[in-house]
């Protein structure tokens, strides 16, 4: 594919033809004058090398011309080092070899209210998680996990198929921190048992921790747990003749509700993303 400045058609412009109108000015030429032509969109399906690398996923797009200018990159088997090289997204780019998909990954983290179900289309009518974070990309993002209807708190979702697959694999154990408020005071003798392990379905949960919320009622419970099994902290509780009237996911891989109010979202920082591509 083309270069940048035959790519899209569109004409130059900026700093370099600034320079030159006023020289031409003083040498006492007719002012030059301005392009009133209307400029052709550009097309989507066209994009800068740079661009094209650093939605990838690979690296940031300052990194990008970076490895450009170092030849780490071939568009359809040629090398590619040239500053501002435009891409068809059909072309094959690789880094290194690999084969890169410029399919940008998004990340976003939703405060989820109670009452919304964790689906992307509800047949039933009810309201769902997706309506909250509708705005928040043009890609198809969906939920790496699953809340249920009246349970509020931190639900992640992206289109990066192969890190949902991750997180959400049993053998990664990520680390999850409930707030529980119940329908009446935990016993201590019961906190005991979850903390040494309760059978659900004749499978041990294995819990991190429990405790009493600090100067709180006895009904309030905070617990961190690795397990993704569906429901698994209802069940734990069901298992011990306890009702859940509250459950509030206060902590997810990492990520916490600092600043996040009910029912907003927000994307992941890059360090954040970079976090989770860590868990293995
Ligand atoms: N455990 C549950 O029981 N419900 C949830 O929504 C999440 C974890």
């Amino acid at each position: 594919m083309g270069r940048s400045d035959s790519g899209n058609g569109n004409k130059k412009s900026g700093r370099q033809g600034g320079n030159f109108r006023k020289k031409s000015y003083a040498r006492g030429n007719a002012p030059i004058k301005k392009n009133t032509e209307p400029q052709k969109p550009s097309d989507p399906n066209v994009i800068r090398l740079n661009r094209y690398v650093a939605n990838s996923g690979v690296c940031s797009r300052r990194e990008a011309d970076i490895y450009i200018a170092a030849g780490n990159v071939t568009v359809n088997g040629k090398p590619i080092t040239e500053m501002g090289y435009k891409v068809k997204l059909t072309d094959d780019v690789r880094f290194d070899g690999r084969r890169l998909n410029p399919v940008k990954k998004e990340y976003v983290v939703l405060n989820k209210p109670k009452d919304f179900v964790t689906t992307t289309r509800d047949e039933r009518g009810r309201r769902t998680v997706m309506g909250l974070i509708s705005n928040a990309s043009k890609s198809e993002l969906v939920p790496v996990d699953k809340l249920d209807k009246d349970t509020t708190g931190l639900l992640l979702f992206t289109n990066d198929g192969e890190l949902s697959q991750r997180l959400k694999s049993p053998k990664n154990g990520l680390r999850k921190i409930y707030h529980i408020e119940l329908s009446k005071p935990l016993r201590s003798a019961d906190l005991k048992k979850i903390q040494e392990g309760i059978a659900v379905d004749e499978k041990v949960v294995r819990v991190q921790e429990i405790s009493f919320v600090d100067n709180a009622p006895k009904n309030q419970v905070g617990m961190e747990i690795f397990s993704s099994r569906n429901n698994i902290v209802k069940r734990i509780f069901e298992e011990l003749e306890y009702e859940i009237v509250k459950l509030d996911r206060v902590i997810y891989a990492g990520l916490t509700k600092k600043d996040l109010p009910r029912g907003h979202w927000r994307y992941l920082t890059e360090q954040e993303v970079i976090n989770l591509g860590m868990i293995k």
